[in-house]
């Protein structure tokens, strides 16, 4: 049988086609090195989930009037210039099985063009005259800079609690998501009850996908995730699995964790004590029920919309998102 993501990739075929087309168009430019930078990210690839849930939110309400390929090249234009400006943030070698642009142009090259992406996000939101859409994508902007903002502050701090986490992951990434079935909702002519509840679909799905995101982190493979694995320890991250597993640890454990969280030397042996420490307080397992309960809850988001083979797809992503984890 085929995954749900595979599905996904051939029902929003027609529409990603025009996308991908308006991506590679729209990172043209006479400054040379913009479309260098952005290029070598944009032909990495990437999943381009979030645009495809625009397209296919627009077709499951039913009327789709064109706008949502604008939206959806908008929505991946947003999601590539945050992870620009992350790398550099988290200082990350790798990313989509590359370097990552840090690595190869520099920090100052790798903002400057994510400033750049964000910018035509934005111009392409403006050309298509919908102010509810460009509503949408704005607010997802600022929240998720916001986002990030507060995960920074949060960076080793032991006293970090799940409340902080839940905000921190709803607006890096959850937002972002949301916005995306939100505004597919919008160019597919949904009703208010059908915006909101894509609006929820997409919230939930979010949360659930960072969620694995945070697992995948500690137990991934670099070479599937096209990210190294051990980033977010040695970055100093306060997810989940870090947060759970300070609820019971002992005053060793404890210590183990305040030495590795930010030590940017932390090597595979200070790696797998933490995931020892992860696996007797089974604070992945734990996470991992924590992304299945949201994807639970997008599924159940998506119950007033008329049932369609498009809303039982989007209902297996939710799965899909979970069974990343494995
Ligand atoms: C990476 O998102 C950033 C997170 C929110 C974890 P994706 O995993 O969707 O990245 P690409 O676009 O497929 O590379
Ligand atoms: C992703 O957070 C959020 C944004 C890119 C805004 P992460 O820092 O966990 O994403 P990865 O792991 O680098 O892809
Ligand atoms: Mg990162
Ligand atoms: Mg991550």
């Amino acid at each position: 049988m085929i995954g749900a993501l595979d599905r996904l990739v051939a029902v929003t075929q027609p529409g990603m086609e025009r996308v991908n087309r308006m991506i590679l168009d729209r990172a043209s430019s006479h400054v040379e090195l913009v479309p260098e930078i952005a290029r070598y990210l944009i032909e990495a690839g990437g999943k381009r989930l979030r645009p495809m849930l625009t397209i296919a939110s627009a077709l499951l309400c039913g009327a789709p009037n064109g706008e949502e390929v604008v939206y959806a090249a908008s929505v991946e234009f947003m999601h590539n210039a945050t992870l620009l400006h992350d790398d550099v943030v988290d200082e990350s070698d790798m990313r989509r099985g590359r370097l990552a642009a840090r690595m190869v142009w520099g920090n100052q090259a790798s903002v400057l063009v994510g400033d750049f992406l964000l910018g035509q996000a934005f111009m392409m939101m403006v050309e298509a005259r919908n102010l509810d859409a460009l509503a949408v994508i704005s607010k997802a902007a600022t929240i998720i800079a916001e986002g990030e903002v507060f995960q920074l502050a949060r960076a080793r701090d032991l006293n970090t609690t799940e409340a902080d986490y839940d905000a921190v992951i709803r607006a890096k990434t959850a937002t972002l998501f949301e916005a995306a079935t939100e505004v597919g909702a919008i160019a597919g002519g949904a009703d208010e009850p059908g915006r909101a509840a894509l609006r929820d679909y997409g919230r939930e799905l979010g949360y659930a996908f960072q969620l694995v995101d945070d697992v995948l982190d500690y137990r991934g493979e670099a070479n599937r995730l096209g990210k190294n694995v051990g980033d977010d320890l040695r970055e100093g991250k306060m997810t989940l699995p870090v947060i759970l597993a300070l609820q019971s640890a002992t005053e060793a454990e404890r210590e183990l964790l305040a030495q590795s969280l930010g030590n940017s030397e932390a090597g595979p042996e200070q790696l797998a004590a933490v995931l020892a420490l992860f696996n007797r307080t089974d604070t992945l397992g734990k996470t991992v029920e924590r992304a299945r309960e949201h994807a639970r809850r997008a599924i159940a988001a998506l119950k007033v919309l008329p049932k369609s083979d498009m809303r039982e797809l989007l209902a297996e992503i939710a799965e899909f998102t979970v069974s990343r984890a494995y």
